[in-house]
């Protein structure tokens, strides 16, 4: 016994060092009044407090700046999505500041095939809370046997979530603007919780990150060393839905988001 103690003392020494969440930055639940939205990543901001805590009337700058901080995400990454944001809310005072949970609104960003969210539904499915059973879904196709994910595992999940949208869903919507969104945020899990620069993810952090929409600083995650760019994660992008082996069921017109948006060319 007594000389077991210093080991065990050291083992939980080292651990207790080496693991620890910012100061100010510790992962909390939200409240019941908070806000939260189909995006894992805002609501891990959030969750952490680079966000704010309610979720509610957020600028654009003040996104881009939490994602920096919390990610080591360029605003360029992000500036698009983040300014249609401000469409989801129409109400008087909602000129610069968006919230959380109206990012649901079907369509706008929110789009069917989600990895972790149900469909939309013709307004019957829950498209922004974290569902286990279409999140499980996809799972065992993905890279199994190996403790992480890349762009490969990332196209069969598409495939495969994708595949189980057109068989029980009636009012599926899958466009270029769906496979488009659903392969940039593919990109965007892989980036922030792997290496923006090869696409491959360690499968614990990312569980952690849509499960709990935690960032897991105390399983030894860190913030991406090198700056997460529109050009790491776009580079990404291509392999993925190649990987995806998309089969188009719905057409739209291409969708113009700026100068240099992804979707402005889209088949
Ligand atoms: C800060 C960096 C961000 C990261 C790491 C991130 C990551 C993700 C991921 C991985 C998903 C897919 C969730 C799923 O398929 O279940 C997603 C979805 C979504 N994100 Fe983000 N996102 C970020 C920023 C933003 C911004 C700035 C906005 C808009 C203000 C946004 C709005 C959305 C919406 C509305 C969805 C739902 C799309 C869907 O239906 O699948 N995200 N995001
Ligand atoms: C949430 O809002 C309700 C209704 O306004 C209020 O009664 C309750 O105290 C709030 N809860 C928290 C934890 O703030
Ligand atoms: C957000 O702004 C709305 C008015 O636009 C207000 O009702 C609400 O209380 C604000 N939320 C917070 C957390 O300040
Ligand atoms: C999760 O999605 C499945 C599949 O569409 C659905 O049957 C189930 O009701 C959803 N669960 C919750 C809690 O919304
Ligand atoms: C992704 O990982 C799987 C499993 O190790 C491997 O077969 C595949 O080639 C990898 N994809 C890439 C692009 O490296
Ligand atoms: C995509 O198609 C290729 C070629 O037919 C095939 O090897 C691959 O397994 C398919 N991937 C998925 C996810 O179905
Ligand atoms: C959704 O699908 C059902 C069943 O096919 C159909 O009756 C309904 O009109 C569809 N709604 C929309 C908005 O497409
Ligand atoms: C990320 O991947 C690139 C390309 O494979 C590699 O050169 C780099 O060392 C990796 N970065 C980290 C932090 O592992």
């Amino acid at each position: 016994m007594l000389v077991s103690m210093p080991f065990s003392l050291l083992a939980f020494v080292a651990v207790a060092v080496a693991y620890r969440e910012p100061a100010g930055h510790e992962y909390q639940k939200p409240g019941p009044n908070d806000s939260r939205s189909p995006c894992p990543g805002l609501n891990a901001l959030a969750n952490h407090g680079y966000l704010p805590r309610s979720g509610e009337n957020m600028t654009v700058p003040q996104i881009l700046s939490a994602a920096k901080q919390g990610f080591n995400m360029n605003w360029d990454v992000i500036q698009a999505a983040a300014k249609q944001g401000l469409l989801s809310r129409d109400d008087e005072g909602s000129d610069s500041v968006l919230s959380l949970e109206p990012l649901a609104l079907h369509g706008l960003i929110e789009i069917d095939g989600s990895h972790s969210r149900d469909d939309y539904r013709d307004g019957t499915g829950d498209n922004l809370h974290f569902n286990s059973t279409i999140y499980n879904s996809w799972l065992a196709v993905s890279n199994p046997g190996v403790d992480y994910y890349n762009t490969t595992s990332a196209g069969w999940t598409m495939y495969h979530r994708l595949q189980y949208s057109l068989q029980t869903n009636p009012n599926v919507t899958n466009a270029q603007h769906d496979v488009f969104g659903r392969a940039g945020t593919s990109a965007l899990y892989l980036s922030v919780m792997g290496n923006t620069t090869s696409g491959v993810a360690k499968k614990e952090f990312v569980d952690i990150f849509f499960r709990e929409e935690r960032l897991p600083f105390l399983e030894g995650w860190s913030p991406s060393k090198i700056l997460i760019t529109a050009a790491s994660v776009g580079a990404l992008v291509p392999t993925i839905f190649e990987a995806s082996n998309w089969t188009q069921t719905d057409h739209c017109e291409p969708i113009v988001l700026g100068p240099n948006s992804i979707f402005n060319t889209a088949a």
